[in-house]
């Protein structure tokens, strides 16, 4: 088995962090908070439906080269529990990207917002009603604190455990 991940993948695991973090911090900050009608929407509207669509895009490439590269063994705690909880966690982590960008194409969509933010169709008043709305919501606290578990996974292996788990998703021979 390889000691790291594909390089595709480890380009891909950067570059959608960085994206999806990106985006659960702008729609929180940027988007929910303000009035549909307000000016200063419409630039924040362009971009997250743009990157949230990029961001679909690369996801599906990332799990194509997921599923059709070697990976390294799965990484070990000492602990069975917690061995099988990070699994899991990235199991979740993919499957909630999915359900994020699903859930925002699916209540755009439903508002005919495309239309109201590319075209010059009307602006709908605000999304109430949408379950899909609602998803998008709740779906992205979940997946704020899955990332955050991972994120202290990862620190925790790399300053306390010092077993070098962090350099399986850098570049280098494999
Ligand atoms: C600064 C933030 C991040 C750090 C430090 C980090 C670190 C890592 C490391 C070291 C691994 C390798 C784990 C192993 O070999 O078992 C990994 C894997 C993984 N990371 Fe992250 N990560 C970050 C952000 C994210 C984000 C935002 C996501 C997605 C929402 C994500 C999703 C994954 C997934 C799914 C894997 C498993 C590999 C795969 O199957 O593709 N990571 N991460
Ligand atoms: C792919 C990853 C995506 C992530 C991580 C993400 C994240 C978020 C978050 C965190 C919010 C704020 C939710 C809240 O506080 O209730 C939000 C709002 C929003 N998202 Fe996304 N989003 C994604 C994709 C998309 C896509 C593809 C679209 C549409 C094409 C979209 C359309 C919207 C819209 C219109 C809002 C504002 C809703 C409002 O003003 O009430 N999102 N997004």
């Amino acid at each position: 088995m390889p000691a790291r991940y594909h390089p595709a993948l480890v380009v891909l695991h950067w570059a959608l962090a960085f994206c999806l973090i990106g985006l659960l911090f702008a729609g929180t900050v940027l988007l929910a908070p303000l009035a549909n009608d307000d000016p200063a929407k419409m630039l924040s509207f362009r971009l997250h439906m743009g990157l949230g669509l990029v961001t679909l895009f690369l996801m599906l490439l990332r799990l194509a080269v997921r599923l059709s590269t070697r990976v390294p063994p799965p990484a070990e705690t000492g602990n069975a529990v917690l061995d099988r909880l990070a699994r899991l966690n990235h199991a979740a982590l993919y499957l909630l990207a999915f359900v994020m960008a699903g859930s925002g194409i699916t209540f755009a969509r439903a508002s005919g917002l495309p239309d109201a933010v590319f075209g010059s169709g009307p602006m709908p008043p605000d999304f109430a009603g949408h379950t899909a709305r609602q998803v998008h919501g709740l779906a992205s606290r979940l997946f704020m604190a899955l990332i955050a578990l991972h994120i202290v996974a990862a620190l925790w292996h790399h300053f306390i455990r010092r077993d070098g788990l962090m350099a399986r998703m850098g570049f280098g021979r494999r």
